[in-house]
């Protein structure tokens, strides 16, 4: 229990699931929304543009390269909400190939106001879009779009760069499950989903030789340290990512390189660390197209199209609500 004295509700949240994550008797872990905070997204940001980290030009390649056949599948006019829209920059192509065919509103939703500020930014000069983003979790989000939209108004979600993967597949399974139920027949999900890949060539993408997804990583100890009064020494923990074979994901930890204790005061927490010992920060699980099919019929989806960038295996997915 989290004394509730000056904190926020936000700081509330942050200082109870720190506190569950690290007071677990095995692995200790932390959620990976909490990785973006202004610090955090920016870094995000850059990650993108690092030569190893090739899933959003892939992305970005489909995108652009298909958004007139996207387009072409959707029903007019629809309004459109993203689930963790980040910076929008890929998005930007899309919305105008929706925009030129008609007036479209634009929702992304957010957790991190700093993403939200840089989205705002990146597509607010498109012709003919009208955007409220919205500061919520992604289902809280789509909630709120789904009871606004008005009468028969189709709905498209985007949920791209693979922020899926960052659910274990049980998790997915009900997340996606959770969104249909939020939606009606017809409308549809623009899904996008990493693929597998040769080990060496994935975990490259999430262990950047100067360093970029380290600071990603560490910056969460910061950010403990700066919301929750939290006594980390960033230079007192590695970056590890390590692939998982059988899960088929890549895990990013924060591993202790001492044994040592550290106070978060706003938790009421003292944890103590073994020397190697590890914080799990996030996965990104890795799809094959027959897990991708697999999990749109499970959750009430049928796959209306799917586009396969070959230089990064990465697929984009159309989903139809049922
Ligand atoms: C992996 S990044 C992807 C960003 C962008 N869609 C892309 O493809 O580059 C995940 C984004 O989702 C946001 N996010 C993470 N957890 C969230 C949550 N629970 N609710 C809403 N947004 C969230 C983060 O702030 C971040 O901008």
């Amino acid at each position: 229990m989290i004394a509730s004295r000056e904190l926020t509700i936000f700081e509330q949240s942050f200082a109870a699931d720190v506190q569950v994550g690290l007071s677990r008797s095995g692995q200790k872990e932390l959620p990976s929304k909490y990785l973006y905070d202004t610090v955090g997204s920016r870094l995000f940001d850059v990650i993108t543009a690092l030569p190893e980290y090739g899933l959003t030009r892939a992305e970005e390649r489909i995108l652009r390269g298909h958004a007139a056949e996207i387009v072409a599948r959707l029903q007019a006019p629809l309004t459109v909400a993203e689930l963790g829209s980040g910076s929008g920059q890929k998005t930007r192509g899309l919305l105008e190939a929706l925009c030129v065919r008609h007036p479209t509103a634009y929702y992304p939703i957010e957790i991190s106001p700093a993403a939200l500020a840089m989205c705002r930014r990146e597509v607010g000069d498109i012709q003919a879009i009208s955007i409220l983003g919205l500061e919520r979790d992604y289902l809280d989000g789509l909630a709120e779009v789904a009871a606004a939209r008005r009468h028969g108004k189709p709905l498209l979600v985007l949920f791209l760069g693979s922020t899926i993967g960052n659910f274990d597949p049980p998790a997915a399974a009900n997340f996606l499950q959770e969104l249909r139920s939020l939606l009606q027949p017809g409308d549809a999900l623009l899904l996008g989903t990493d693929l597998e890949k040769p080990v060496p060539v994935v975990l490259a993408a999430y262990d950047d030789p100067i360093g970029v997804t380290a600071a990603f990583n560490l910056n969460l100890l910061g950010r403990i340290n700066r919301e929750l009064d939290g006594h980390f020494d960033l230079a007192e923990f590695d970056h590890v990512a390590r692939f998982d074979p059988t899960a088929r994901r890549v895990e990013m930890h924060l591993r202790s390189n001492r044994r040592q204790r550290i106070a978060i005061e706003k938790a009421d927490l003292s944890v103590t660390f073994e020397e190697g010992e590890t914080i799990w920060t996030e996965s990104s699980h890795k799809y094959s197209l027959a897990d991708v099919l697999r999990m749109a019929q499970s959750s009430g989806f049928r796959c209306e199209a799917q586009w396969v960038d070959h230089e990064w295996p990465f697929a984009e997915n159309l989903w139809i609500a049922e």
